[in-house]
């Protein structure tokens, strides 16, 4: 199956799609603002967001106050659902941001499948993705659907198989939707994408028939076995319209300049894309195009429940942004992202800065700050707790201290124990008052790696590595030091 759009003015219809289906067009952007009344309700979001939907859109938007609304950016004027997704900035070699523009809207694809459908409750909202994300465990490509088996059909695995980034270029085939999980880098793209990338996301459809919401807004809801079709796992039986996002960036506008792709939430990966839904439908419309929009040409204009608007009229209705974000500018940032939020590559979970315990002063300039932060790590092979030491000084070079976290195993015939050394840069942000902002990783590297053996013992085996044979500059940076566990 594919989903796909043909040129963004002129809606291709689809083949090959067995199963009926609507394609909802948001040809304006309702605004494009650091919001997200589900995650950060009733305050900023740290990441911007490009929204789709209706005028009342807000800090704290709930389907009550979507329905008041006098306008929507959508193509059916009976839907005040808000639809909206992080936006897509292009980071300059010197660290400048702009934002890159959004081709033609979104599209919101309503997908019956599965059997007994059901339209969204009263009160419905959702998220699809999870924001911290930078690493994907799973085979690339997909095996065919029928090959899934174990960890690969979790609901942690659909999740992220949920994400598409789709290399646009309009005189070829298109790539199948869903087909890559990642953002291609800057080469790719220049090279191959010449109309541009579209971003995919496809929302959970099975539902656990009780619950409009919960607290990380995904836990009611579950893929299908094959994230948009298949089997619904135990406990969420009941079958939801599928809801899909189309957003198209014009990436191949920066073909010439030099820099790198980053989703506004910190993430160049593209693992970190997700998406928020509330449900605004007008009581009993989406009940009615569940049961009669079934066409499979996919036009909103072939289904008699729908009234249409206008594309004109659609791109004229705009949200107000709240006074504390007013003055923002959200097109352009100088040396860095909006909020200053930082470029996390992974591969480890990216997480809340509050995530991290730190003692921090003031940095006055020349004056030296330190931090000790203590993270859990995942990573492939290695598993550890990690005590940082964090440094910070201007004009100086401070070394980082080590501290070695002794682990206790039981063992009862030979081991090999590998220690690996291995470093990665830890810059962390932090404003006036030396309160953390955010934390930016560079890549892992391997410094060394010590192997030893244990013979014929049944004891405790408390080793404390020394500190790494090799040290790379230190300014300015933190080191990790990752112990690694036992290989057997
Ligand atoms: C669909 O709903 C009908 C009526 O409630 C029921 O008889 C049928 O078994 C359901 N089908 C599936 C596949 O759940
Ligand atoms: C960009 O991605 C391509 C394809 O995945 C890869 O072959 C290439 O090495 C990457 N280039 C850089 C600079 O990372
Ligand atoms: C904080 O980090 C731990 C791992 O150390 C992780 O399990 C937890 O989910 C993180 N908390 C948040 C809020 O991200």
């Amino acid at each position: 199956m594919r989903l796909d759009v043909g040129l963004v003015t002129c809606l291709a219809t689809f083949s090959g799609l067995a199963e009926a289906f609507w394609r909802l067009p948001c040809r304006g952007r309702a605004g494009l603002a650091r919001l997200d009344p589900l995650v950060d309700r009733g305050k900023d979001s740290p990441h911007v967001h490009a929204i789709h939907g209706p005028d009342t859109f807000s800090m704290s938007a709930d389907m009550n106050s979507l329905r008041d609304s006098s306008c929507t950016s959508c193509a059916v004027t009976q839907d005040r659902s808000a639809y909206w997704t992080p936006a897509l900035y292009f980071m300059h070699e010197n660290g400048d941001t702009e934002i890159v523009n959004q081709v033609g809207g979104m599209l919101a694809y309503y997908l019956l499948y599965g059997h007994n459908v059901t339209a969204f409750p009263e009160n419905f909202q959702m998220i699809a993705g999870d924001t911290y994300k930078r690493d994907f465990k799973w085979p690339i490509p997909d095996p065919p659907t029928s090959e899934w088996s174990g960890e690969e059909t979790s609901q942690a695995a659909l999740r992220q198989k949920a994400l598409g980034f789709n290399c646009l270029n309009y005189n070829q085939a298109a790539e199948p939707s869903l087909g890559r999980h990642f953002l291609p880098n800057k080469t790719y793209l220049d090279e191959h994408c010449t109309d541009g990338v579209r971003f995919e996301i496809m929302f959970p459809s099975c539902w656990n028939g009780k619950d409009v919401d919960s607290h990380d807004h995904k836990s009611h809801v579950a893929y299908p076995s094959t994230v948009m079709d298949g089997t619904c796992p135990e406990g969420y039986d009941t079958r939801i319209v599928s809801l899909f996002y189309e957003t198209i960036w014009d990436t191949y506008a920066f073909k010439n300049k030099k820099g790198t792709f980053v989703v506004s939430n910190g993430d160049p990966t593209g693992f970190g894309y997700h998406a928020d839904f509330i449900h605004g439908w007008e009581s009993g419309v989406l009940e009615q195009a569940v049961k009669k929009c079934t066409s499979l040409s996919g036009r909103v204009e072939d289904c008699e429940v729908f009234n249409i608007q206008s594309e004109d009229d659609q791109r004229k209705c705009k949200f107000e942004v709240p006074t504390l974000l007013k003055n923002e500018n959200v097109y352009t940032h100088k040396g860095g992202l909006p909020n200053n939020l930082a470029v996390q590559y992974g591969p480890a979970y990216a997480g809340p800065v509050s995530n991290t315990t730190a003692t921090s002063t003031q940095a006055a300039p020349g004056a030296s700050v330190s931090a000790s932060i203590e993270l859990s790590i995942d990573l492939p092979g290695i598993k550890g707790h990690v005590m940082l030491e964090q440094s910070t000084s201007k004009g100086s070079t401070t070394a980082p201290t080590w501290t070695a976290t002794p682990t206790t195993s039981y063992i009862e015939q030979a081991v090999t124990q590998a220690v690996v050394y291995v470093e990665q840069k830890v810059i962390v942000l932090v404003d006036g008052k030396g309160t953390p902002l955010a934390t930016e990783t560079g890549a892992l590297e391997t410094v060394s790696t010590v192997m030893s053996t244990a013979t014929n013992v049944i004891s405790t085996v408390v080793t404390t590595p020394t500190a790494p044979p090799a040290k790379r500059d230190t300014h300015r940076h933190a080191h990790r030091h990752v112990r690694n566990g036992h290989h057997h």
